[in-house]
């Protein structure tokens, strides 16, 4: 059985990347923190243990998902350094090994929306600098850049969790109806994940689901699919103050094509979800 090692294996992107790949892979599992799951805890962002990690472990092939993410990048800048060293440091200690590295829809500007891989980057954000910057350190011959955007399963600590919560309870919520962007349903981009390392493709590939949406849209989708009273969800204008891009979503045609990949739709997805989420 091949090796793999994951890191964030402690995050949202990264347990799901465990749970999806612990029946194909012997696993490695890499957080910040140690924790029961047998996770092993590396600061990726420190040299020494870097360097102590590849002189224990030597994996097929990395899966990069750990990272700081948006909000905490911005509230606090120097913690975004992590996003770039770590990078930097995985291709320098594992230099024949290759590594797929998730980056995100927020390396875009957001001003025209539904980007493919040749567009032009311009991030707006600390967030979207540092994971730019990270891109740099991979030779695409070599490894795997995927941008993705939105992820969504049970349990997403993020919008969906807000939306879940509030509605449940009969509580409204307001959502952004000028924030647009491509939600991805994490199977499906795990699915994808698997064909290409079966294929053994390299380069920089959008991964990301097939429609367009506002915030406001996608929690109306939600309401709908879980039998929540719409009326309850109130549409308002994202202030001049919101940092992220306005509509960085994406146009992942490249990889579908090339793997002959149809992605269903996000209330198919959902609905999947909520089936899952039933049978628990
Ligand atoms: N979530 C999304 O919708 C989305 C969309 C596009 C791209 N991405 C990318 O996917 C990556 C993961 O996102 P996520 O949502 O899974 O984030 P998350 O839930 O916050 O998980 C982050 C993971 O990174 C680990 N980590 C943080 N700092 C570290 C360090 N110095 N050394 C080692 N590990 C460290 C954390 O470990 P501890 O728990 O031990 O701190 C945790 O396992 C990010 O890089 C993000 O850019 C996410």
């Amino acid at each position: 059985m091949k090796t793999v090692l994951i890191t964030g294996a402690s995050g949202y992107l990264g347990s799901n990347l465990v749970e999806y790949f612990s029946s194909r892979y012997d696993l490695i599992k890499v957080a910040r923190k140690k924790n029961e799951k047998g996770i092993l805890a590396v600061d990726l962002a420190n040299e020494a243990s870097v360097a102590d990690l590849s002189r224990q472990h030597n994996p097929d092939f990395i899966l990069h998902a750990a990272g700081i993410k948006a909000q905490a990048c911005e509230k606090n800048p120097e913690l975004a350094r992590v996003n770039v060293s770590a990078s930097e440091l995985l291709t320098m200690h594992f230099p024949s090994t290759k590594i797929y590295f998730f980056s995100t829809d927020f390396i875009f500007d957001g001003k025209r929306g539904d980007y493919t891989e040749i567009d032009p980057s311009n991030p707006l954000t600390i967030y979207g600098r540092s994971k730019l910057a990270a891109e740099s350190f991979y030779d695409l011959e070599r490894h795997c850049i995927i941008r993705t955007a939105g992820l969504f399963n049970l349990n997403q600590p993020g919008f969906l969790n807000y939306v879940f919560s509030q509605l449940s309870q009969e509580k409204p919520i307001e959502a952004f109806t000028d924030v647009y962007s491509t939600p991805t349903y994490l199977p499906y981009l795990c699915k994808t994940l698997d064909d290409m390392i079966e294929l053994g493709v390299a380069g920089l590939f959008h991964i990301a689901g097939s429609e367009r949406v506002s915030r406001f849209e996608f929690a109306k989708l939600v309401a709908r699919e879980f039998s929540y009273d719409e009326n309850l969800i109130h549409g308002i204008e994202a202030p001049e103050s919101f940092l992220n891009p306005r509509d960085s979503s994406l146009d992942s045609s490249k990889i579908k094509d090339l793997l002959n990949l149809k992605w269903k739709s996000i209330s198919s997805a959902l609905e999947e979800m909520h089936n899952k989420k039933s049978s628990l």
